[in-house]
């Protein structure tokens, strides 16, 4: 064995206002997949993650649900720790970036970077929203583009004409929160000095921690000269009050890599018998011996290979040994679109699929680029049937029965020493692949292998052999063979499917270790067969779509959906409120309902079929409220609804009108009704 590395490992902090989705995955299980690898091939590797609670769009999001921020960002780590725990995203630590530690650990940074003379302030001009007393960031305000006077375009750029200007050049300004006007006002700001760090980021960028492509993008920017970076906010704001300074906020992007640091404390304070102090300093000293590697996204790249290394380099910490960046992913070759159903969170997936299908597929896809990656639903299908069912379980399906009429004894023998050879062979061509995040180049070696494999047992046909007399033997040898090259694919494929080589193991009665090169394993006894994976059927693809679908649907038809329209990572597109004038309102016809029947709605998972009585006139309506009530207690209820609604058109039947609920969503949704006295079909006003 080399020696034991010591790798401290990150993958992104994900905020703490929506939910997690595919994208997020592809980053979370890339990351898990090479520290499963590490830990298996015996090295200490710790792996630390934690939502990024801070900022304006998770104080907003909180009030929209009316929460205090806290209680915000409890209920979604709560909700992330589940999603990842169950694609078998192993953090050795979750933590959240509103934590003591983080405290402590952004105060001590910025105090060294204003000691070193690296924090300069003055006074800004902001666009000030005077209702809901706040600074507006430019994406939080809206008007008519200055250039083709397109409406309803963000403060900074023009997504018709796509022009760039500052939201002062707006007409008719708004502020996307209250819809007030915005006015401008100045406050004073605090701001890194990135500009004398340009040297050494010049060199750090070239020095080997990023990939080729990565560098050359960051030399552009280098080049073009660096800019200060702002990193303070004014109250109100949910972050750290900078210490010293009243009123005054780090700025979320400030202490949120700071966040990585903090949740590796974190983890440190729980271990028995070790010298926190020594154990961090010895990660992140200057001189650290340790490696530091940091998984992220190609759209957060100059926060982690630009500012970041440069704040650690001023603090006296060490910088990362590589900053590895991964695409974006599509589906079935577009953006993730939530009307298309392509938009899929992990819950989503979850209630549908199995999670190692997903990890095995992004495995087949990942490469060490920034080059996007797409999953196309129906090669996803056919590829893990055909390459997890069809190929690699085949193997033991096909071979174990015959051991097991044996009497579960594996022979002594290598059937075929040069086939076998082979299977030993790949062994430290694999661990490069993975070692280099070449995922794809992988699993195509060890699918090769899975070849090689089942073209010895088809050739050698036990089934066919064992029909004959005195072949006991050698139908034990092929079989016994065949259960090693199965045992070898197996390991080769844990860091990816710790879940199936899970199953593995319970069916060969061993520990599949990858500390030394595999060798084969005769005389022992295995356990009876089980099957270990189903087919994917495209039906479950397809209702996983559907269900995407319908939680646009709930989302648009319930106001009380929390995933709201930003389950993206990104603010909320739609406006949080927008005038609108009497005639507009006096457009919308809301009646008073009786609920005559409630009834649930086969194949769908969030939506009730409501049979509404307006008086004589019964509606059919589609209600996204099933996670909060049973039908038969909605039957017989009053409650309200907008009845000129145009019809709409879904998968389960049309549905003519909505029905209006409050509250949070999930088990948090309520039906408004009025008092009693009111009557099915009266006008409410
Ligand atoms: N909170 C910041 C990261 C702070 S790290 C100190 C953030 N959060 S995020 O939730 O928007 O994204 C988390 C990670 O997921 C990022 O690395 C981001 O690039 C990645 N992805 C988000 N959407 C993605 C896709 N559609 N595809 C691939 N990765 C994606 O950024
Ligand atoms: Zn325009």
């Amino acid at each position: 064995m080399t020696e034991r590395r010591k790798i401290l490992v990150t993958s992104a902090l994900p905020y703490a206002n929506g939910s997690i989705h595919l994208g997020h995955l592809v980053e979370y299980i890339q990351t898990d997949i090479w520290v499963r690898f590490q830990k298996m091939r015996g090295h200490d590797c710790t792996y630390v993650c934690a939502d990024d609670a801070h900022g304006t769009a998770i104080m907003l999001k909180a009030e929209q649900l009316g929460l205090t921020p806290d209680e915000q960002i409890a209920k979604v780590k709560a909700e992330h720790e589940k999603d990842f725990a169950e694609f078998l995203v192993n953090f050795d630590n979750f933590h959240s970036t509103h934590s003591e530690e983080n405290r402590e650990l952004s105060g001590l940074i910025y105090g060294r970077l204003k000691d070193n003379g690296h924090i300069a302030s003055r006074k800004i001009t902001q666009a000030y929203d005077p209702e809901k007393e706040l600074f507006l960031a430019d994406r939080y305000i809206k008007g008519t583009c200055p250039k083709c006077k397109a409406e309803d375009q963000y403060g900074d750029n023009c997504e018709v004409c796509s022009a760039t200007y500052s939201p002062t050049e707006l007409i008719n300004p708004k502020s996307v929160i209250s819809g007030a006007t915005p006015i401008e006002k100045d406050s004073e700001h605090f701001f890194f000095k990135l500009p004398e760090f340009e040297a050494f980021l010049k060199d750090w960028t070239r020095a080997g921690h990023l990939q080729d492509e990565v560098a050359n993008k960051l030399a552009e920017w280098l080049d073009s000269g660096l800019q200060e970076w702002d990193i303070s906010r004014d109250a109100p704001y949910f972050g750290f009050e900078i210490p010293g300074e009243t009123g005054k906020y780090f700025y979320v992007w400030l202490d949120a890599p700071i966040g990585y640091m903090a949740s590796f404390k974190n983890y440190l304070s729980q271990q028995d018998g070790i010298d926190v102090e020594a154990t961090f300093d010895e990660y992140w000293n200057k001189d650290s011996d340790t490696e530091l590697y940091h998984f992220i996204g190609k759209d957060i790249v100059n926060f982690h290979a630009l500012f970041w290394p440069a704040m650690l380099s001023s603090a006296q910490f060490r910088t990362p040994t590589k900053v590895c960046v991964h695409g974006f992913l599509t589906v079935n070759g577009k953006k993730m679109s939530k009307s298309r159903g392509t938009f899929i969170n992990a819950r989503s997936y979850l209630d549908h699929l199995n999670p190692e299908y997903l990890r095995y597929y992004f495995a087949a896809k990942l490469s060490s680029s920034v080059d996007d990656l797409d999953l196309n639903l129906e090669d996803f299908v056919q590829r893990v049937n055909s390459d997890l069912v069809g190929k690699v379980v085949n193997i033991a399906s096909r071979t174990a029965k015959f051991i097991q009429k044996a009497g579960g004894t594996l022979s002594s023998t290598i059937a075929d020493a040069e086939l076998w050879q082979k299977f030993v062979d790949a062994d430290s061509v694999i661990a490069d692949l993975y070692e280099r995040r070449e995922f794809a180049k992988a699993m195509r070696e060890i699918m090769a292998l899975a070849d090689a494999a089942n073209e010895y047992i088809a050739a050698q046909a036990p089934w066919s052999l064992a029909k004959q007399e005195g072949t006991e033997q050698q139908v034990l040898d092929i079989c016994t063979l065949g259960v090693n090259m199965f045992r070898a694919l197996l390991t080769y494929l844990t860091p990816v499917l710790p879940k199936l080589s899970q199953d593995a193991e319970a069916f060969l009665d061993e520990t599949l270790s990858w500390e030394a090169p595999i060798s084969f394993r005769g005389g022992e006894n295995i356990n009876k067969f089980k099957p270990l994976l189903t087919r994917i059927e495209m039906a479950k693809v397809d209702a996983m779509v559907e269900d995407s679908k319908q939680e646009l649907a709930a989302q648009q038809s319930n106001s009380t959906d929390e995933a709201a329209a930003d389950a993206d990572s990104e603010l909320s597109k739609e406006p949080l409120t927008e005038e609108i004038n009497f005639d507009d309102f006096a457009k919308v016809d809301l009646r008073v309902a009786l609920i005559a029947k409630a009834e649930h709605v086969e194949g769908a998972n969030k939506l009730l079929r409501l049979t509404l009585d307006l008086g004589g006139e019964t509606r059919n309506v589609f209600s996204g409220i099933k996670s909060a009530y049973q039908p038969e207690d909605l039957e017989g209820k009053l409650t309200v609804m907008v009845a000129n609604l145009a019809p709409r058109k879904m998968k389960f039947g049309v549905s003519e009108g909505m029905v209006l609920a409050a509250g949070p969503g999930k088990k948090e949704i309520y039906l408004l009704e009025p008092h009693s006295g009111a009557k099915p079909g009266q006008r409410v006003m």
